[in-house]
């Protein structure tokens, strides 16, 4: 019996009502009956709920990580341990064994594929091609993911439909502004010790996830300027009533940068050349390659670790440069993830895509399909009774005054 992490899966299971009532109907029904399901998501608590409420819908469940630092290794043991599941997971793990990992899942031959950030579905249109034989669809978690479908895609490579579950409502108006803003700020606490308010605060893009971020910065009393390349983010940060400048300039007078952006080098050497003595750099993006780490690692005349998951370089100009979890994104490398209420909604949508596409991957095309909006409204209605909310609905005459051309006055 692993007890930690037994613990953190059932406080998650306790504030997750919308996947356990989810659960109960899969219980009895079972749509995943004979189905093996791949997943490569972040493996904490919560993604532990999906992975076993997808298993007690009756699906045979293989679950590896999306992201080398990102586990949580008593939760990993529980998922193995006590719930049988089939687990590939360990926190700080190098290259090679994170795609061993990838590639074990993908030895299952699935029916369906769950990914986060696109490297499963990558891997099946490449050097994993016999492992797609009986892949029926899947679903893809995050912004990254869905740029790199769009792009095979485009290329008319993809082999099976995908839904898009960061662009289901219930999904990114609230994991990625308020998860990530919230978690954003627990990895950096976590992992810094550090105060924010009255700190200067760049956060480098301006959508969903980058507005969460620098509404929770402010909250906490920093001070926020934001980067972005669309002139009209720029102009909704405005007017939000932040100063919006380049990141060359803004990383001049800057404490601490966030990034979330989905592009690389957003934050380059020659930014950080010109940046103050002791900056902060963290990233919450899907990938390690927002701040150029790996310039930094070459470039730099000394680096040495000053907090467990701070390293620190020095620069030929004299200057220090602190960045937290290599890049990595930061409320999963040195934080806990999204709340938990949070991922309860995302991971909703995830469940109740899957059994769609279970059902009816027949009929969809090879491409990137939005979420049906009958599973954002199933999701939105459950959380709101969950909520003990109540909502108003529309009399007959409203449906027709709607429908009509109105009575002006
Ligand atoms: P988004 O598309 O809504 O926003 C990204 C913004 O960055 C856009 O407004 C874009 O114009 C801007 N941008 C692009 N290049 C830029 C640059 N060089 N400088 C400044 N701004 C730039 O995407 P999102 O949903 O906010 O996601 C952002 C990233 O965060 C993605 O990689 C996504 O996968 C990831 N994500 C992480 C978490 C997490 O838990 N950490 C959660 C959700 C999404
Ligand atoms: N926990 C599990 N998956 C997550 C995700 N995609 N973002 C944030 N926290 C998570």
């Amino acid at each position: 019996m692993s007890t930690e992490g037994q613990l953190k899966l059932e406080w998650a299971r306790e504030h997750m009502p919308v996947c356990n009532l989810i659960s109960e109907r899969f219980r009895s029904e079972k749509p995943f009956k004979g189905l093996r399901i791949s997943m490569a998501l972040h493996v904490e608590a919560k993604t532990g709920i999906l992975a076993l409420i997808l298993k007690e819908g009756g699906a045979d469940v293989s679950l590896a990580s999306c992201n080398p630092l990102s586990s949580d290794d008593s939760v990993v043991s529980a998922l193995r341990n006590n719930h049988g599941i089939d687990v590939h997971a360990k926190k700080g793990i190098d290259e090679d064994t994170y795609y061993k990992y990838l590639n074990t899942v993908l030895d299952r031959k699935p029916h369906l594929v769950i990914d986060d950030g696109g490297d499963l579905v990558k891997m099946l249109h490449t050097n994993r091609t016999d492992a797609s034989v009986n892949v029926l669809g899947g679903n893809e978690e995050t912004t990254t993911g869905i740029v790199r479908l769009r792009a095979m895609e485009k290329d008319g490579i993809l082999k099976f439909p995908m839904f898009d579950v960061n662009d289901a409502m219930m999904k990114h108006l609230f994991d990625n502004r308020y998860g990530t803003g919230q978690s954003t700020l627990d990895g950096f606490m976590h992992a810094t010790n550090l105060l924010i308010a009255g700190k200067k605060i760049v956060v480098a893009g301006y959508g969903y996830c980058g507005r969460g971020i620098a509404m929770r910065m402010r909250g906490m009393g920093g001070i926020v300027t934001v980067t972005e390349i669309d002139p009209v983010k720029a102009v909704e940060a405005v007017m939000d009533g932040y100063t919006v400048a380049r990141m060359n300039d803004a990383i001049r007078d800057a404490d601490i940068v966030v990034t979330a952006t989905g592009m690389k080098d957003v934050v380059s050497y020659d930014d950080m050349l010109v940046a103050r003595n002791g900056i902060v750099l963290c990233n919450s993006g899907h990938f390690n390659n927002e701040i150029s780490v790996s310039e930094l690692n070459k470039r730099a005349i000394w680096k040495g670790e000053v907090r467990s998951e701070v390293r620190r370089y020095k620069l030929d100009n004299g200057n220090t440069v602190n960045v937290i979890s290599d890049g990595r994104l930061v409320n999963l490398a040195s934080g806990q993830g999204h709340p938990v209420e949070i991922m309860d909604m995302s991971f909703a949508i995830q469940a109740l895509s899957a059994e769609y596409m279970a059902k009816h991957h027949a009929e969809m095309q090879p491409r990137v399909h939005q979420i049906p909006a009958v599973i954002d409204d199933s999701v939105a209605r459950i959380k709101l009774e969950s909520l003990k909310l109540k909502l108003d609905s529309l009399s007959e005459s409203q449906v027709d005054y709607m429908n009509s051309w109105g009575e002006g006055t």
